[in-house]
Parts: structure tokens; C-alpha cells; sequence
């Protein structure tokens, strides 16, 4: 069973996801480990999946000065700007967890990544649907970065 809104599907757990879900957070699990984050031991993988059915993967890179690091859903984000610019994102995963533990934490991407999500979503002109762990055992897909971002600041508003 799944909890449903209009903008969100709650799954239960990682079994009920379907099978491209699976694999994208597989990928995520794989960019996590190029996670460079000495500072806050706060390990992070993103994994898009592109609509010609390849990858991108971005990690969090921390820097000395602190402000100068990037989550890594942008480190994906902006990857994918670089090398595929001509492609469309169906989706995104995040995993996160302290480098210590074995389990994900529940996380949401950062405003500032919702805020990044939400121009490749506009530019695209093609929703990007986003996939990230919630409280427990369960995993939240939001079906639009859009619906991430509610009452938003985008270019359309210059
Ligand atoms: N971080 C991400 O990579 N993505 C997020 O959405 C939230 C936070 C990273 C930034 C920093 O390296 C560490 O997690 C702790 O904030």
C-alpha cells in the first residue's frame, strides 16, 4: 500500500519502489561514495537518470572554507549542464547518511538545490521527478521539482 497526493507518492519502503526507481537509488548509492566531506562527516549521492536512459552522478565536495562547498544533487545538476546540456533529467535521487552509520537518514534536498532543480525543470519544459528517503523505512517521490518549491522565484518572475 501507498500514500498518494497530487504532487507526492509515499512508499512504504525500498522494495515497493518500481524497478527504475531502484536502480537510480542504486546509482545514488554508488556517487556517495565519492563524497568529499571531511568537515561535516555528512556523506551525499545524487544520481540523475536522462531521458536517452544514461546517468550522472555528483557527490558532496566540502571545502576549508566551509561556504565554498556544493551539495551534491548541484554537483549532478551542473555535471549534467557540462557534459549533456541537450538532454532532459526524468528524474533524480539523493542519499544521505553520516559516514559513520549504515542507514540513510531521511533528506530532503536543500532549499538551494530545490532552487537549482527548479531551472533545469524549466528549462527542460519537462517535469523532473525527485526521489529522496522520508522518516523510517520509507522513500517520498515528488513527481516535479516544481511541487519541491512552492510559490517559487524563477525566471519567468524577472
Ligand atoms: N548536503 C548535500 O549534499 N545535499 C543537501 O541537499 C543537503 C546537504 C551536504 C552539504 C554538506 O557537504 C553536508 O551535506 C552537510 O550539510
Amino acid at each position: 500500500m501507498t500514500t498518494s497526493t497530487d504532487n507526492f507518492k509515499v512508499y512504504r519502503n525500498f522494495a515497493e519502489l518500481e524497478g527504475e526507481f531502484q536502480i537510480l537509488i542504486k546509482k545514488a548509492e554508488e556517487a556517495l561514495k565519492t563524497s568529499y566531506s571531511p568537515y561535516s562527516g555528512f556523506t551525499v549521492g545524487a544520481a540523475l537518470e536522462l531521458t536517452d536512459g544514461s546517468f550522472i552522478l555528483g557527490a558532496n565536495q566540502e571545502n576549508a572554507s566551509y561556504p565554498a562547498g556544493l551539495c551534491a544533487e548541484r554537483v549532478a545538476l551542473f555535471q549534467k549542464g557540462a557534459v549533456a546540456p541537450n538532454q532532459k533529467i526524468k528524474a533524480l535521487a539523493v542519499v544521505a547518511k553520516r559516514r559513520e552509520e549504515k542507514n540513510y537518514r531521511s533528506a530532503g534536498p536543500c532549499g538551494m538545490c530545490r532552487q537549482v532543480m527548479l531551472e533545469f525543470e524549466q528549462a527542460q519544459a519537462q517535469d523532473m521527478k525527485v526521489l529522496f528517503k522520508g522518516d523510517g523505512e520509507t522513500w517520498i517521490l515528488s513527481h516535479s521539482s516544481s511541487a519541491l518549491l512552492p510559490f517559487s522565484f524563477g525566471k519567468d518572475n524577472l
